[in-house]
């Protein structure tokens, strides 16, 4: 069976793709616990992770290179997926330390660790907001993306810049994945879906930004996940000179107003929310949309869900999970 390893197993996306990876590898999880959001979550995460024999944990912070390089020599990976980063536009503008050690210092460790040990492709997560400054409708992998507007988005972009490089020199097979706004159950707390459920169900006001005059393109986590592992199992060769990197749109390829996510969280919960409206948030882009023809072309990758059933299947296990009865 072909070793895996995953870095940020305990988070969001992390958690999604290492269940799915289990049923085919050996996977070796790897993750911090970084107390950037509640930890309880990420360990109850852990704990169903844990429950399979092919999900082996190691608690560690990416930065440790010392005890990375025990890792990667003890389990000889054949991919690696590299989801750890410390996540969030917002944060990166107040306290960019913590984006600095883990978003470049970490990858770059991971990086190298994954060319000296022969990994056989090394996917990474990237993000939509490398695409920041764009006033293109939709975005494309084409398109120049050089003008991050927050110290996130740069962490993101240097890190394809440094793939790049990885897979030029050493022809280490690179792929970067921009994820676009990713939801559904065991979601992150910082992000909008768990933040409006949470405060409407509470009855506290939400945070409307650029009062409502945005959209994003929320893209559901087992669309995500396929994306990621069929990515995974088909990286880009080098061969007639052609660097082995690329990189991938995931996201929905729709565009949903802020107020219609809004509206759509409020009929699943039959509440009506009060709503404080806001100015646009610094670092903030006021709308995302993925072309995601390229990834289409590369896999098959075929977006299956829409906000209707994503929203409804994450208010179902938030409800489940705080033992919520409405
Ligand atoms: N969720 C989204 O909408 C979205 C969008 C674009 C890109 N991304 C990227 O996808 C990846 C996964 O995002 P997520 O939503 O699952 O976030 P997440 O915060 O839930 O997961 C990241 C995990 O990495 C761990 N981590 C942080 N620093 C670490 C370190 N130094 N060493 C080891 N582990 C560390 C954290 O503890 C966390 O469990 C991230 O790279 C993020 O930037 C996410």
């Amino acid at each position: 069976m072909k070793t895996v390893i995953v870095t940020g197993a305990a988070g969001f996306i992390g958690m999604h793709t290492c269940l799915k990876l289990i049923k085919n590898y050996k996977v070796i999880g790897i993750d911090n616990l970084s107390s950037y959001y509640d930890v309880k979550l990420k360990k109850k995460r852990l704990q169903i992770l844990k429950q399979h024999k092919n999900f082996y944990f190691k608690k560690l912070d990416i930065c440790n290179n010392k005890k990375l390089e025990v890792i990667f020599k003890k389990n000889n990976p054949y991919f690696v997926i590299n989801l750890a980063a410390v996540a969030g536009v917002r944060h990166s503008l107040i306290n960019p330390g913590p984006y600095i050690q883990t978003n470049l210092v970490g990858f770059a460790n991971i990086i190298h660790l994954s060319k000296l040990y022969k990994v056989k492709h090394f996917v990474y997560a990237s993000s939509s907001s490398v695409y920041g400054g764009n006033t293109k409708k939709i975005a494309e992998e084409k398109d120049v993306v050089d003008k991050p507007v927050s110290l996130y988005a740069a962490t993101k972009k240097s890190n394809e810049l440094i793939a790049f490089n990885y897979s030029k020199l050493f022809s280490l097979p690179t792929t970067g994945l921009r994820f676009f706004t990713v939801y559904g159950p065991w979601g992150r707390p910082d992000m909008a879906l768990f933040m409006f459920v949470d405060s409407i169900i509470k009855g506290k006001k939400i945070e409307v930004f650029n009062r409502g005059k945005m959209s994003r393109d929320f893209t559901y986590i087992d669309d995500i996940v396929e994306g990621v592992v069929n990515v995974l199992k088909k990286p880009t060769i080098s061969k007639n000179k052609k660097t082995p990197y690329s990189i991938f749109n995931i996201g929905s390829g729709k565009s949903v107003k802020l107020m219609d996510f809004i509206k759509e969280i409020e009929k699943n919960l039959k509440i009506l929310s009060k709503k404080k409206l806001m100015p646009m948030q610094l670092g903030d882009v006021k709308r995302s949309l993925s072309s995601v023809n390229k990834l289409y072309k590369w896999v098959g990758y075929s977006p299956k869900f829409n906000i209707k059933i994503g929203i409804r299947n994450f208010v179902d296990w938030y409800l489940k999970y705080y033992k919520i009865k409405l």
